[in-house]
């Protein structure tokens, strides 16, 4: 994979590093976009799919963790690398760095991946926006990783050190989003991150950034599914080029933040039966087909192989 190398941090020193940035964007894109439409499922097992329809790394049928993870868990996240998943969503407010990590550097060692081919996000919590620096550099140690992929800020609100959630009124701040956006890009510009974004932002709320911006965010990592389609935010991110990233894609089924209504579908299912598929692979291929990177989350070996097989 010829990585232009020249446009990502620490290239031609004379260059802004919006230019740097706005480069590192086309080069997301045009890897994670524009490529073959079928050559994530074509390439053996061990290879990276490099470009692929929507994306290789951001925009193929992903993968996100979350909330603590016991030790048995460990495992099935190296079934993910074995699988083939290729991007890794994390946050330090999860709690599940630091095993994410884990697994990456077992796969690095083994020889079966390389730190260039898989793409980690993390994210700022509401509680660290004074410190974006510090905050990444504890992310980094906790992955094992010189750098992430994609730094985004995990909210647009501020709140205060030792809040609890659901945070009282009390634990809420002013938001600076001036202040905290130049620490994101801080972060950008010391190579700690090869790009900034967002998360959970309305177009309002992107265009108040875009406002102070020096670096424009390059991802909107939101809530996405059948039921909840954001077509006038991906309209919005299209034109601005801001790739989307849909978050919670099976509407969550059985967890607190979720719901059914996307699993238990009757149009879905419907669809599904037609073409001897799941309704989780119904659902993650419309997404994709829509341009938007998927980060499904599942536990189950079986579902994780399920939520994978969505081209062919
Ligand atoms: N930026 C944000 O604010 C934000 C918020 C929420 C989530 N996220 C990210 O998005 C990721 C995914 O979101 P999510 O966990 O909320 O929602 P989700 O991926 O839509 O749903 C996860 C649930 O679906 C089940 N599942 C997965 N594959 C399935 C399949 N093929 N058939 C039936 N059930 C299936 C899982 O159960 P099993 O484990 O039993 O398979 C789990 O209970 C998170 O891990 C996180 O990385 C980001």
């Amino acid at each position: 994979m010829a990585m232009v190398v020249a446009s990502t941090p620490g290239g031609n020193s004379s260059r802004s590093s919006r230019d740097v940035h706005i480069d590192w964007i086309n080069w997301v894109v045009r890897r994670r976009i524009l490529g073959p439409v079928d050559q994530g499922h074509l390439v053996p097992k061990k290879e990276v799919p490099q470009v692929e329809k929507n994306g290789s790394k951001y925009g193929r049928t992903e993968y996100g963790k979350q909330n603590a993870v016991p030790p048995h868990q460990y495992e099935e996240m190296k079934t993910d690398v074995e699988v083939g998943y290729r991007h890794f969503d994390t946050a330090s407010y999860y709690g599940s760095e630091g095993t994410l990590g884990g697994a990456l550097k077992e796969a690095f060692q083994s020889g079966h991946i390389k730190r260039e081919e898989v793409f980690v996000t993390t994210k700022l919590w509401d509680d660290k926006h004074d410190d974006p620096l510090a905050t990444i550099t504890k992310s980094l140690k906790n992955l094992q990783l010189e750098y992430v992929d994609l730094y985004l800020l995990h909210w647009h609100v501020r709140l205060r050190k030792g809040h609890t959630l659901p945070p009282k009124e009390e634990d809420f701040l002013p938001l600076d989003i001036k202040s905290t956006w130049q620490g994101m890009e801080k972060c950008f510009e010391l190579g700690l991150t090869k790009a900034i974004g967002v998360s959970n932002f309305s177009c309002k709320k992107i265009e108040d950034l875009l406002k102070h911006a020096k670096i424009p965010t390059a991802a909107n990592q939101v809530e996405m599914h059948p039921m909840w389609q954001q077509k006038k935010l991906r309209e919005y991110c299209s034109k601005m080029k801001i790739q989307v990233c849909a978050f919670s894609p099976l509407g969550a089924p059985n967890t607190p933040w979720g719901s059914n209504m996307v699993m238990d579908s009757p149009v879905i299912k419907e669809i599904a039966q037609k073409h001897g598929k799941s309704i989780a692979q119904v659902v993650l291929r419309w997404e994709i087909e829509q341009g938007v990177c998927v980060i499904p989350k599942s536990y189950n070996k079986g579902r994780i192989i399920e939520n994978f097989q969505v081209f062919d």
